[in-house]
């Protein structure tokens, strides 16, 4: 399997890369921690795919996720939104700063790849 690395002090606090890993997009987001509490601040049992923010991040400022859509694999635009996330324009699916779907025809969350750190690297696959 391929992996991808990222040099991650090239993408600074509040702003998304996007990578290619094995063909598909990966979103990673450098967040600020105003974004990691609304994350956290979410009420789960209200949400569609319950999922506590700190089960889909290893480090709470490095949001790392596949960019295709659950519902049918177009790729969301960042920074876009109801919930502060990134948005499908294909059918109108809304993420949030956890990737987590809050509306839209989205079954589930954004999906997280596989990764590890290594000191500033980021190596996902
Ligand atoms: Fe994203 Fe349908 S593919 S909302």
């Amino acid at each position: 399997m391929s992996k991808t690395e990222v040099d991650l002090n090239k993408i600074p606090e509040g702003k998304n890369m996007v990578v290619k890993w094995q063909g598909k997009p990966v979103f990673i987001r450098h967040r600020t921690q105003a974004e990691i509490d609304e994350a956290n601040a979410m009420d789960i049992s209200a949400l569609r795919d319950p999922q506590a923010d700190s089960d889909r991040v290893q480090k709470p400022e490095w949001l790392v996720m596949i960019g295709v859509c659950t519902h049918l694999g177009c790729v969301p635009i960042g920074e876009a939104g109801d919930y502060g996330g990134w948005f499908c324009p294909c059918h109108g699916s809304h993420y949030d700063i956890s990737g987590r779907i809050r509306r839209g025809p989205a079954p589930i969350n954004l999906v997280i790849p596989q990764y590890v750190f290594d000191g500033d690297k980021l190596i996902i696959g």
